[in-house]
């Protein structure tokens, strides 16, 4: 019997919900909000269109964390959506608050959960998740670098005219402003981008993959992007109920890989029923080893700023 809690049944939270329940992975998806009725309704909504698409995982919608109970894996989604010209650190206050709580019924319920989040600022609000839970730090990880890399992806193929499905694309670092994007590691087929695509065009592509939240928030007016977003986040909670060993770029805890430690940081990891089952060490260049260190300093700060909340 696999169950799955997705808190937070606005846009991210319910694709994830419907991505996961579509794949018929697991027995069970849970979706919990604080809005009464909404988790409900669309639950009931995704379990009539089980006989059209032929799955048979069922999913719940609920107001009481008694539901969730035993879950083997939590996405925690819960919070306020960055608006037009807002920064994920303006986020900070709000959504610590909620995600504080959130923690405290995930841990009173599913205590041997791993626990996925994906609420801005990630880098934070994913310390905090572990800071809170006292899980094992590889128990608890944060999902950036597979949507970064899938917009990568995207643009590099818009860019280039190569099919999608041969692009192989990687951001490490942090999500936002410190993002790592590794031009070293990304390849259309076996060929590396740097002999399809000149040097100013990748820099575009990159600094177009940085702002990638940003430019969709801008043409939405009033929510943000969620369809990608909810593709990774689904795709990080098959890898744990798989437990085969997939590796992903993800934010997880730091000890001393790369000579960086004690800080949650976008790597490629191998994920597995414990979650991060091992931070991988990949070759990068000189650049980005320097961009991946600065990084860990900036997040470091970032989180620092949570000192200054009262919670
Ligand atoms: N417990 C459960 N659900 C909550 C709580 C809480 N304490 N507080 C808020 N929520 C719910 C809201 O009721 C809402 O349904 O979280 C949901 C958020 O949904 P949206 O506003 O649609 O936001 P969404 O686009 O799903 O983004 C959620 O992911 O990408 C990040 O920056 C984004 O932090 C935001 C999060």
């Amino acid at each position: 019997m696999s169950k799955v809690t997705v808190v937070g049944a606005g846009k991210y939270g319910s694709t994830t919900v419907q991505r996961i329940a579509e794949w018929d992975i697991v027995d069970e998806v849970v979706m919990t909000d604080i809005v009464e009725g909404l988790p409900q309704g669309l639950a009931l909504d995704m379990n009539q269109s089980r006989p059209i698409l032929g799955y048979r995982t069922i999913v719940t919608g609920t107001n009481d964390y008694a539901d969730t109970a035993d879950s083997d894996v939590v996405v925690i989604t819960a919070g306020l959506p960055r608006k037009p010209g807002m920064s994920r650190m303006d986020l900070l206050g709000v959504n610590a608050k909620i995600v504080k709580a959130v923690t405290e019924e995930i841990v009173k319920y599913s205590p041997n959960a791993v626990i996925i989040v994906v609420t801005n600022p990630l880098d934070q609000m994913t310390t905090l998740c572990a800071d809170v839970s006292g899980f094992p730090k590889g128990r608890v990880l944060g999902q950036a670098g597979m949507l970064d890399s899938a917009r990568f992806a995207h643009f590099i193929s818009e860019a280039s005219g190569a099919d999608i499905l041969d692009v192989t694309a990687v951001t490490l670092g942090s999500h936002g402003e410190t993002m790592v994007p590794v031009p070293s590691m990304c390849t259309i087929g076996d060929t590396p981008i740097s002999e399809v695509l000149d040097a100013a065009t990748i820099d575009e592509l990159v600094e177009r993959t940085r702002n990638g939240g940003a430019e969709i928030v801008a043409f939405l007016k009033t929510g943000s992007a969620y369809y990608a977003p909810s593709a990774a986040a689904a795709s990080m909670v098959k890898a744990v109920i798989d437990d085969q060993g997939a590796e992903m770029p993800v934010c997880a805890w730091m000890e001393g890989q790369y000579g960086i430690s004690d800080v949650y940081l976008g790597v490629i990891a191998r994920l597995g029923v414990n979650g991060v089952e091992e931070v991988l060490e990949v070759d990068l260049t000189d650049a980005e080893r320097a961009g991946l260190e600065e990084a860990a300093v900036a997040v470091a700060e970032k989180v620092a700023d949570l000192q200054q909340i009262e919670l």
